[in-house]
């Protein structure tokens, strides 16, 4: 059956083409042969799972060295091309036949009144917060490739393009695959954590500059048409924040002065960015007639806008040039008109447009220059304020160090009340505890410094300082009083992150213990953001088990924030991937708990799903749509909370998942070596991916791993462990303990559902036999029976779904999926296999051909792109 649309299948099998012409031309006929004969058995080796994978691994056996790299070059990048294609008609008007926010507008509409769903539409607000986290594999300049691709597949589309014109389109795009063809797809050397924001500001300026006026305008229009009232001018749903060059946790390469240079680039791109919109405003504003108070203020210039934007363009250009001096390291001073405030910008801009429509111009005001009013609305002056981001360890070291320097003891060695008696009585002193002088080691200075310098920039750069690892109410108050020592004059919001399974469980009592001292409710005026680990708790204690903490960390929580009276905010530390708390946003916001989404939510947006999702204006404007969507249905429709029967079977079933996990992970004396073996985890390092070390701690083992090679390293072998591993036993123990109760949670839990459809996704992407393939060349003997073991875990689980779900297959509701990873396999399944082979050759040599070396890497990359959005 054909499920993939036919436009989507005829640009993936062009794209394919001319692919295939380059790498003939470049490498001649016979090389080309093999390729196709790869691409041949790697279909076949797809026709059904009893397909015997002999004569693919046999062929690819019979390579010479020399044709390794190119060959693992052509599968890598058809991989990449067909993303491109699936992106691009996802965002097509082909693909968006039901408009999700007009729909989404009347369906609410029709149950709630127009009222009610317009004032929740103009209390929204979505912030997206952009990580640094190192999971992009793709490099800079091929994604401006890439995206000039889907521009032409876009372009081709058009019905009135001129027979010269469509040649020129399709030597273009044959021209943009050469230069693919001819570019390394692999980074040389590490990103600096400067170069991780400079790419986050290019997706700004990029994509989201253009399409957030876009989608603003559009959801205007939705709301006129089906609300019967459009959004009021300052409405902003979007807010975007940034951790790249903010987040330090485990990084020591973001330091004080890389966060310093990243709030001035952001102040300087955002100039520029305001200063070309302002240049394009001065020509559209050419009206003459104007308002008494706008004619005032500009002593009745004849051109009153233009002369109301003058003074802007010069603070704009003062600020920029300031700014890039500092930036070159000058140490020059502000000048005094530099805009340091949003309502520096909106001042004139306002009084431009009332002005305008005060005079009956009231569509030229909604042109341009309300575009720019929601650009600065949206964006502010730097155009995303980042967020610091550090490990509670480093703050009780410096407060340790601090003690001692006084001779007031060890706090480290303190029990929770003595830390807590401590720094309440020295946050309500007036005197200062730091002497000034004082001279700490390195890693305290650190911690130190980087305070100063938000003490130094503008409030409005800096969005919030957020403690990973946070165990206790004291991990906040010393991050507050570390602040309070550098003199800052603002309250910046605390938030602390609750990552493991113990720290999500005790999420309430810190809040409650916080939320109970004046000291602290008088600093957070009553609002307060709590985060919310999704990869480091499934890591910690199996996909299932993390996910119920979660939901009843939230659910906790909330109810304490009602009866403390606290505007709450959570923030969901999500991964891309499914094992890192990723997945489609609506699946993703229809399972929170009742009452914890009003209106406000605050999600992470990393690596490659940035690219996904924002990439290119079009694709960003979708997405826009889908979270306000998403949003709008959970504030306004929230689920029922889960009935007493659920509850009690869903915590055993997490119970079991969770010995059924940690038995393996953390008991298994084979686990770890047999991790190590099987996977490329160490081998991941040479990718250069991003600024961090993939270690919390430069020692220790699996435990410090960090959440993202962890699942990266299984999802390139194809076992996707953390995202199933525990689950058998949870199902199992359903099914056979509580099989109505089961059903009914499946029929009627959006949460729970949910939960069995990423599973699903995971289980059909996963490949037991490549899995295998990857033990018998990688992993001592001795270790093969856990091997044996989890793959029969993961083909139980299969079984189990399929029977719970009453379908013979995987994936049988949702055959576009089912297809498109069909589509993929008979590219990555060649990159695997090489994948082993080049694995078991470096470990046992340790010297390795330098172009082995790439094609290892290579496959690398060709899997993650084949694999998208899973692990
Ligand atoms: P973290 O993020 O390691 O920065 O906490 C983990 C993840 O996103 O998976």
């Amino acid at each position: 059956m054909t499920v993939i649309p036919d436009t989507l299948r005829e640009n993936v099998r062009m794209l394919g083409e001319l692919l295939g012409d380059t790498i003939l031309e470049n490498q001649g006929p016979e090389l080309f042969r093999k390729v196709e004969e790869i691409r041949r058995l790697g279909k076949s080796v797809n026709v059904s799972e009893e397909s015997d994978p002999g004569p693919l691994i046999e062929e690819l056996g019979t390579l010479e060295d020399k044709d390794i790299l190119p060959i693992v070059r052509s599968f890598s990048q058809f991989l990449n091309l067909a993303n491109i294609a699936e992106q691009q008609y996802f965002a097509s008007a082909e693909a968006q036949q039901r408009d999700i926010l007009e729909d989404t507008l009347e369906q609410l509409e029709g149950n709630l009144g127009k009222d009610d769903v317009a004032q929740a539409l103009k209390n929204l607000n979505i912030e997206l917060v952009l990580t640094a986290h190192p999971t992009e594999v793709t490099r800079r300049t091929l994604i401006r490739k890439y995206e000039r691709i889907a521009q032409t597949l876009a372009d081709l589309k058009r019905t009135d393009l001129l027979p010269y014109e469509r040649n020129e389109l399709k030597t273009g795009l044959r021209r943009t695959i050469d230069e693919i063809w001819h570019t390394n797809e692999i980074r040389d050397e590490r990103p600096t954590a400067v170069d991780e924001a400079k790419w986050g500001f290019a997706v700004i300026e990029n994509s989201l500059w253009q399409a957030i006026p876009q989608f603003m305008r559009e959801l205007d229009r939705s709301a006129r048409r089906r609300l019967g009232q459009g959004l009021p001018v300052d409405a902003s749903p979007f807010h975007f924040y940034s951790w790249m060059g903010g987040d330090r946790d485990g990084n020591p390469n973001v330091t004080h002065t890389v966060t310093r240079e990243v709030l001035l680039l952001g102040r300087w791109m955002a100039a520029d960015l305001y200063l070309k919109d302002i240049h394009d405003l001065a020509g559209d504003l050419s009206m003459s007639e104007a308002s008494d108070e706008l004619l005032a203020q500009v002593d009745n210039s004849r051109t009153p806008y233009r002369a109301r934007l003058h003074g802007l363009r010069t603070r704009l250009e003062n600020t920029l040039y300031w700014a890039e001096r500092r930036v070159k390291g000058e140490t020059v001073k502000p000048p005094e008109d530099v805009i340091l405030s949003r309502q520096d910008l909106l001042e004139p801009l306002m009084d431009c447009y009332q002005s305008l429509v005060d005079c009956g111009m009231q569509r030229i005001a909604d042109g341009a220059l309300l575009d720019s009013i929601r650009r600065v609305h949206c964006f502010g002056i730097n155009l995303v304020p980042l967020d610091i981001r550090q490990d509670s360890d480093r703050h009780v070291q410096a407060i340790d160090e601090i003690t001692q320097y006084l001779e007031l003891g060890e706090y480290s060695t303190w029990n929770e009340d003595e830390r807590q008696a401590f720094l309440i009585e020295q946050l309500e002193s007036k005197r200062p505890l730091v002497p000034r002088n004082w001279v700490p080691g390195p890693d305290t200075q650190e911690v130190l410094d980087t305070a100063r310098i938000l003490a130094e920039e503008p409030s409005e750069t800096i969005s919030s300082y957020i403690i990973s690892m946070a165990r206790q109410p004291s991990d906040v108050l010393a991050v507050a009083l570390i602040l309070k020592e550098s003199g800052l004059n603002w309250n910046v919001p605390i938030v602390p992150l609750f990552e493991t399974l113990d720290d999500l469980d005790r999420s309430f009592h810190v809040m409650e213990k916080l939320w109970s001292m004046d000291w602290y409710r008088q600093y957070t005026g009553g609002r307060q953001t709590v985060m919310i680990g999704y990869s480091d708790s499934a890591k910690d204690a199996g996909k299932l088990t993390a996910t119920w903490a979660q939901y009843k960390s939230q659910e906790n929580l909330v109810k304490l924030a009602a009866e403390k009276d606290i505007h709450l905010m959570l923030f969901h530390g999500r991964g891309g991937t499914i094992g890192r708390g990723g997945g489609p946003v609506e699946k993703a916001m229809a399972s929170q708990p009742p009452g914890s989404v009003r209106g406000a939510i605050r999600v992470t947006e990393q690596g490659e799903m940035i690219r996904y999702k924002f990439g290119l204006p079009r694709v960003a404007v979708r997405s826009l749509g889908i979270y306000v969507a998403a949003t709008l249905r959970a504030t306004l429709e929230p689920n029922d909370a889960p009935k007493p029967e659920w509850r009690e079977l869903i915590e055993a079933m997490s119970q079991a998942s969770l010995k059924g996990y940690r038995g393996i992970v953390r008991e298994d004396e084979r686990f770890v070596p047999y991790f190590r073996s099987l996977t490329p985890e160490q081998e991941l390092g040479k990718l250069a991916l991003g600024s961090r070390p993939a270690k919390r701690k430069a020692t220790g083992g699996v435990e410090s791993l960090r959440a993202i090679p962890w699942v990266f390293a299984w999802m390139q072998v194809r076992l996707n462990l953390p995202s199933w591993l525990g689950a058998r036993q949870a199902l199992q123990y359903g099914v056979e303990q509580a099989p109505e109760t089961f059903q009914d949670m499946l029929d009627h839990w959006p949460f729970f559902s949910s939960f069995l459809d990423l599973l699903e996704m995971v289980l059909g992407k996963a490949d037991r036999s490549i899995a295998a393939y990857y033990e018998k060349q990688l992993v001592p003997e001795e270790l093969h029976s856990l091997g044996e073991q989890l793959r029969d875990d993961l083909k139980q689980c299969e079984v189990l779904l399929n029977r719970v779900k009453h379908q013979d297959e995987l994936l049988a509701g949702d055959a576009l999926l089912a297809q498109s990873i069909q589509v993929r396999n008979p590219y990555t399944d060649p990159l695997n296999y090489l994948q082993a082979e080049l694995m078991k050759r470096e470990r046992k040599t340790g010297n390795f051909d330098p172009h082995l070396e790439r094609a290892l890497k290579v496959t690398m990359a060709g899997i993650a792109a084949g694999m998208r959005n899973t692990g």
